[in-house]
């Protein structure tokens, strides 16, 4: 490569990266989609059982719907997760198998993962 061309290439770089939107560094713990529901169901009563806030999935609440154990799994997972500490701990050693991170926001409506 020319000495123009890398300069180039330079600019152009460092123009696309600092145009790129900043990519947040915030982690969700859900629910990963090879669970079973019995396991799921397991994780819900223990995430309950430890004072994670269970209201939300509850039917008035705002993580109701979808009415999927999954979904109600994912959202106390995250719970727990963000009660603490955001630890890789807290999403894989309490739910071996079953937790995994994402850096894409699961929340949705009135459904907010913190
Ligand atoms: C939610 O799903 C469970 C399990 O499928 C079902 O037993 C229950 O009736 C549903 N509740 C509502 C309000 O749809
Ligand atoms: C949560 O589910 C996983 C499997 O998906 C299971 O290995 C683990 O024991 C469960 N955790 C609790 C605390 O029930």
């Amino acid at each position: 490569m020319s000495p123009f061309m890398s300069i180039f290439v330079i600019l152009l770089s460092s123009i696309l990266i600092h145009n790129l939107p900043v990519a947040s560094s915030k982690q969700w713990c859900i629910a990963a989609s090879n669970s079973n529901d019995k396991q799921l169901e397991d994780n819900i009563t223990f995430a309950c059982a430890l004072g994670v806030d269970c209201r939300p999935i509850l039917p008035s609440g705002a993580c109701f719907k979808p009415n999927t154990t999954f979904s109600h799994a994912s959202y106390l997972m995250n719970s727990y997760y963000e009660s603490h500490g955001r630890t890789n701990d807290a999403c894989f050693f309490f739910f071996p198998n079953s937790g995994i991170l994402t850096t894409w926001d699961p929340s949705y409506n009135s459904c907010i993962y913190k």
